[in-house]
């Protein structure tokens, strides 16, 4: 760009001559807006069915461990080119931590304790991945594997914010969002009229934030000394109606004390992290319409459920992989590249020929423990009685929060998840049976709202994934990512790839795994065509 052509003046011709279109892409070029997409694999080309065939390099082997979405995505793109890929699941179903709970599904866990869902027929449970930001790479392959997605309610203003140990009542996510922007913003507007941060902002820019924070926290005039002192922002007593009914807006507010008290703030910023602002996305009908629509994708006669992998032995020439099925058969498969996609403590305790370095990087993520329990109601009481469509309650329980359905309004039943959580939360849950472990949800659930969360319950599905057979853990953690470890295993061990949200920066969501399936993929195909 000529130095004498400033970017706002080149946006500005760009903006008069093109159109907030051409505009908007500018920007994106000069790095001035957001790019949809912060990718491993960036300028992604998918391997294609002529790139083999015009070097006479078809037919390679790829066996893949894990049928879960790096598992999944990496036989559906190798595909593409005419890879022949075999996927060894050790569990009876695909899905990994994208599974969807719905009547007749069964879970045995590590302790023994056994599961069957009851809940009526069209209602189920995420018990994993949950929710979708629309900036993921997850989006896009919901669109070329034609999942139809519809909004995930991830904040409500009507949902509910309890904390037991402040002793503050129960109130309305919208009531805490009010009165703490309200006080934030009578303190700053106070401290800017008393000249108290004239060495950072004066003038019109003073008058400007003034300007703001009066919207901002619908706080008073100068006149009336900025006070914050509530307004129908936190909520209505009674509702305004027709006629002679302005409505009795709730209030006065608690004292700035108070609030700060009650520690209500500590939930609010949930809304303006990057991965769980609205819009949000869930496919219709659950989540495991993605995995589902890649094994079909893929076929599933590439699949082989039941099959525990027991030895991974890497050679010059090849891969191969020895794995037990459901009645003990051992069976080894040949391979020219494996790529590996279970969690790292779990392929850290597979005999192997790796290097130690390898296993010793496959042993230093850390696991974090995570529960969550579906509370199936014979009626919608949550939007019945309480207005609250979808979001989620948070709370200092040992629930942490409770999320209400986004879809099938005013249908009879539904389905709530009564705790999602991680850490020691999860490890106590987890160690109960499955029965006692929603019987203390629904205990804890009342607090919040009242009598009818027990006895309008019908039936209840609970998952511990530190305790779920081949997967042992909600998602990982990286102590470091810069000490080599994590370097190590995003480069092959030999004819070995590794792939999974354990190796991106989107840890514990699908786009992680995504972008990692595609990242081995990549390297595998790159290879290929170099080497033959
Ligand atoms: N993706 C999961 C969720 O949205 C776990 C997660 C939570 C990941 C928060 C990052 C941040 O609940």
């Amino acid at each position: 760009m000529s130095p004498n052509v400033t970017r706002r003046t080149l946006l500005r011709s760009i903006g008069v001559a093109g159109g907030t279109g051409v505009m908007f892409e500018s920007m994106r070029a000069l790095g001035l807006l957001a790019s949809p997409h912060a990718l491993a694999v960036p300028d992604y080309r998918p391997p294609r069915a002529g790139d083999l065939a015009a070097t006479g390099r078809h037919g390679k082997r790829v066996v893949i461990l894990g049928a879960g979405i790096a598992g999944l995505t990496t036989a559906y793109e190798l595909g593409k080119a005419g890879y022949r890929c075999t996927i060894l699941e050790a569990k009876d179903r695909i899905g990994g931590r994208t599974w969807t709970v719905r009547a007749g599904t069964t879970e045995t866990d590590l302790g023994g304790h056994a599961q069957t869902a009851r809940f009526a027929r069209g209602q189920y449970l995420n018990a994993g991945a949950a929710r979708l930001p629309q900036s993921h790479l997850t989006i896009d392959y919901c669109r070329e594997l034609g999942v139809p997605l519809e909004p995930f309610l991830n904040t409500n203003v009507n949902a509910l914010i309890y904390n037991e140990q402040t002793g503050a009542p129960v109130q309305q996510y919208r009531t805490a969002r009010a009165d703490m922007y309200g006080y934030v913003s009578e303190l700053l507007a106070k401290a800017l009229d008393q000249g108290a941060l004239d060495q950072e902002v004066s003038g019109e820019d003073r008058d400007r934030l003034l300007t703001f924070l009066g919207r901002f926290g619908d706080i008073g005039a100068k006149a009336d000394g900025f006070a914050y002192t509530g307004t129908s922002r936190r909520g209505y007593s009674v509702e305004p109606g027709a006629a002679d009914q302005p409505g009795e807006p709730l209030g006065p507010p608690p004292s700035l004390t108070e609030v700060l008290t009650s520690a209500v703030g500590r939930y609010l910023p949930i809304e303006l992290e990057y991965g769980q602002a609205m819009t949000m996305l869930q496919p219709v009908g659950g989540m495991d319409a993605i995995p589902a629509a890649l094994y079909r994708a893929v076929g599933a006669d590439k699949v082989r459920l039941g099959a525990e992998v027991t030895t991974i032995t890497d050679g010059p020439d090849g891969v191969e992989v020895g794995y037990r099925d459901s009645r003990g058969k051992e069976t080894l498969v040949g391979a020219d590249f494996c790529v590996a996609t279970l969690p790292p403590h779990l392929l850290a305790g597979i005999p192997t020929n790796l290097s130690p370095g390898v296993t010793a990087a496959l042993r230093f993520p850390t696991v974090v423990p995570v529960g969550k329990i579906g509370l199936e109601y014979r009626r919608r009481w949550w939007e019945e009685d309480d207005r609250i469509y979808g979001g989620s309650t948070f709370t200092d329980l040992d629930l942490s929060q409770i999320w209400y359905p986004s879809a099938g309004f005013h249908g009879g039943r539904g389905v709530v998840v009564g705790y999602y959580h991680g850490g020691p939360d999860a490890v106590a849950y987890g160690e109960l049976p499955p029965a006692q472990r929603a019987e203390r949800a629904v205990a804890q659930g009342t607090k919040i709202h009242g009598a009818k969360y027990r006895d309008e319950l019908a039936s209840a599905f609970s998952v511990a994934w530190h305790r779920t057979p081949f997967i042992e853990g909600g998602w990982v953690g990286w102590p470091s990512r810069t000490s080599g470890e994590y370097a190590l295993l995003n480069k092959p061990a030999g004819r070995v790839y590794f792939a999974g949200d354990w190796l991106s920066y989107y840890i514990a969501w699908q786009a992680g795994a995504f972008d990692s399936a595609r990242h081995a993929v990549t390297g595998i195909h790159q290879r290929v065509l170099a080497e033959g």
